[in-house]
């Protein structure tokens, strides 16, 4: 989704700001661009189609310094890329520039109505009408003051939005905005110096000292400080908390990508994960913000997961493992479906959205719809301080530090792991697990950081994957099989490699293939089978011999020497022996790399992938 960065104070502004939307690169965009008030407050823009780089250098001998500058990464929603509709977009006196993330749902009925009062449009966005509205509420309000505008032009706008507003007419200020759930405003605090982003990474190299905008809020930022308010402009105090990420880990180091280095990074950010949350000599689960008690948690009648995406899979293993060890009924649903259909709920039903953002708008959704219907709500979030994660009545934090990669891959894992740690924590307090087998489980997931880091060394000295890789780069089309716990793993690798090679992949339940996709079944569609030794080995061999029995290809992930496995299928990744429950992790890390050394093949822009943004803040 739309990136935006912002900067007020002594240093050029204009740096600072292009820095930070490259830091934001991954959302994926379309288009860029920045305003910036000179030495002499006056206003220019810059903007430009496709990549950033395009407008970086444009400044790249420009050594004038500006005081303030807001810019914007563009991911288009009303109007094609192009020039004229990249953000910022200004007043027609020029005066009034503002970056814009959301939809202004009402935009053609204020559109009409400014146009009725003779406004010329330059664009076919809606958040033009948000740059002439302001000065339309400036000047017939007479107002000298420019925030009184902006404030009553958010009165007019339906739909969520977060804009932030740089004008000649109160230089050294940017004017934040939030409206709904369109993607977070944070407020980062420098010595005499001040950010404003919509995401923290844009940020993270210059401060940890952050603030976050709620719904309605506006904040006046200066190179002081902030002034909050309210919709109605009753003045809000708020202080900075301090975000505990290491600017080190939003860099991609020696890695060819951020989504390489994330795959590699697992064995460490599981660590992190687990880091507080497991006791083993006192045979405990900690998760001290889910905020549950143990009566509450015993008064459950059942669970909503709600989730898009990457993290909608995730629910659905989560699903099997709270209601394995809970006996706890629990249904998974996208949030973009659970906002309208209806659901039923009550206050005993626990709504948990997964979010690696925390600011998905379809999961925000479901989490308010839950609200208010009393439910008690909780988040798997990886943002601190993100908007899931400050909604919710309980947050369980993934640890993970920033992910950059579109694709997910770290915060994959660390919500499988955070939901394993919910259902032990679930089945403790409600008495369904005794004291031996709570034991083993939690000694169990102690291991998995380990577990991890061997697969991947034996992925980087086996040479395994990039072979796989190589052999059916040139394939249309991928068939992905799992059952049980590794149906959504199935799923996952077959998002992963749609996402990042643009092959069509479909993931399938492995006893649904003769309903369908057996039909597909050639010798040029390969088929990935997920099968260990698990309770359900035998029946994942029949559809390996259904597939083979029509030439297709069988690329099968098998425990570590199961070599009657081997010897029926055309390729081979090993997995580790593990605990059943922690196989499904083990399995989504050579899915990842998988569909990372295809795209590499192909030549697809792996951290960039078409069309996609790493948090979707619109419906
Ligand atoms: C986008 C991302 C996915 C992610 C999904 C949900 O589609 O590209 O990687 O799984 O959003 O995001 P969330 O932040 O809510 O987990």
């Amino acid at each position: 989704m739309c990136g935006i960065a912002g900067y007020v104070g002594p240093r050029n502004a204009k740096t600072v700001v292009l820095e930070g939307l490259k830091r934001l690169e991954y959302r994926g965009y379309d288009s860029a661009g920045i305003a910036f008030l000179d030495q002499h407050d006056l206003l220019h823009i810059a903007r430009v189609k496709g990549r950033l780089h395009n407008l970086t250098d444009r400044f790249r001998n420009d050594l004038d310094s500006a005081p303030a500058a807001i810019g914007h990464t563009r991911w288009a929603t009303h109007g094609v890329p192009c020039e004229k509709n990249a953000h910022p977009h200004r007043s027609a006196d020029g005066e009034i520039a503002v970056v814009h993330n959301g939809i202004v749902e009402n935009y053609q009925e204020l559109r009409s109505q400014l146009q009725g009062n003779g406004y010329v449009f330059a664009s076919d966005t809606d958040t033009e009408v948000i740059a002439h509205l302001i000065h339309y509420n400036w000047k017939s309000r007479k107002t000298s003051d420019l925030v009184d505008a902006v404030r009553a032009t958010l009165r007019k706008l339906k739909g969520s939005s977060a804009i932030v507003v740089l004008s000649t007419l109160r230089p050294d200020t940017l004017i934040a905005a939030r409206l709904g759930n369109a993607g977070g405003v944070v407020i980062g605090y420098g010595e005499n110096e001040m950010y404003v982003a919509s995401d923290i990474p844009a940020i993270l190299k210059h401060t940890c000292r952050v603030a976050f905008l709620e719904n309605g809020e506006l904040a006046v930022v200066t190179p002081s400080g902030a002034a909050y308010s309210d919709s109605s402009g009753t003045p809000i105090i708020k202080h900075p908390v301090k975000i505990e990420w290491d600017a080190a880990a939003a860099e991609k180091g020696s890695f060819a990508h951020y989504m390489l280095k994330e795959i590699f990074e697992q064995e460490q950010s599981l660590t992190d994960t687990l880091r507080g949350r497991i006791d083993i000599s006192r045979n405990q689960v900690r998760l001290d913000m889910l905020n549950m008690t143990d009566s509450v948690a015993r008064r459950l009648s059942g669970v909503t997961i709600v989730a898009c995406g990457s993290s909608y899979y995730a629910g659905l293993l989560g699903k099997q493992l709270i209601e394995r060890l809970t006996g706890l009924h629990v249904e998974v649903d996208f949030g973009s479906e659970f906002r309208y259909r209806h659901p039923v709920l009550d206050e005993n039903r626990l709504v948990l959205a997964i979010t690696q953002s925390g600011e998905t708008t379809d999961t925000l959704a479901a989490l308010e719809e839950a609200r208010e219907r009393k439910a008690f709500t909780a988040s798997i979030v990886s943002v601190v301080g993100s908007q899931a994660a400050r909604v919710s009545d309980g947050v369980i934090y993934m640890q993970v530090g920033p992910e950059i990669g579109v694709a997910t891959t770290k915060a994959f894992t660390a919500s499988l792991v955070d939901l394993y740690l919910l259902a032990v924590f679930l089945g403790t307090a409600r008495g369904t697990l005794d004291t031996n087998r709570r034991a083993e489980l939690i000694r169990n997931i102690a291991t998995l950081p380990r577990l991890v880091g061997k697969t991947l060394e034996s992925m980087q000295h086996s040479g395994v994957i990039e072979a796989v890789a190589s052999k059916y780069t040139d394939r249309a089309n991928f068939l992905y099989l799992g059952r049980g716990l590794h149906y959504p793993i199935a799923l996952e690798g077959a998002l992963k490699l749609k996402e990042i090679s643009y092959i069509h992949a479909e993931g399938y339940p492995a006893g649904e293939m003769k309903h369908g996709p057996i039909a597909l079944i050639d010798e040029r569609m390969p088929t990935v089978v997920i099968a260990p030794k698990d309770s359900l080995h035998e029946k994942m061999v029949s559809q390996i011999e259904q597939v083979k029995a029509r030439n297709g290809a069988v690329i099968a992930l098998a425990t570590q020497d199961d070599t009657e496995t081997a010897h029926k299928v055309d390729d081979v990744v090993w997995l580790l022996n593990a605990p059943e429950m922690l196989t499904p992790i083990l399995a989504a890390i050579p899915l990842q790399l998988l569909a990372y050394e295809i795209a590499v093949r192909r030549g697809t822009d792996i951290d960039h992938p078409r069309n996609l943004a790493k948090s979707v803040t619109v419906e």
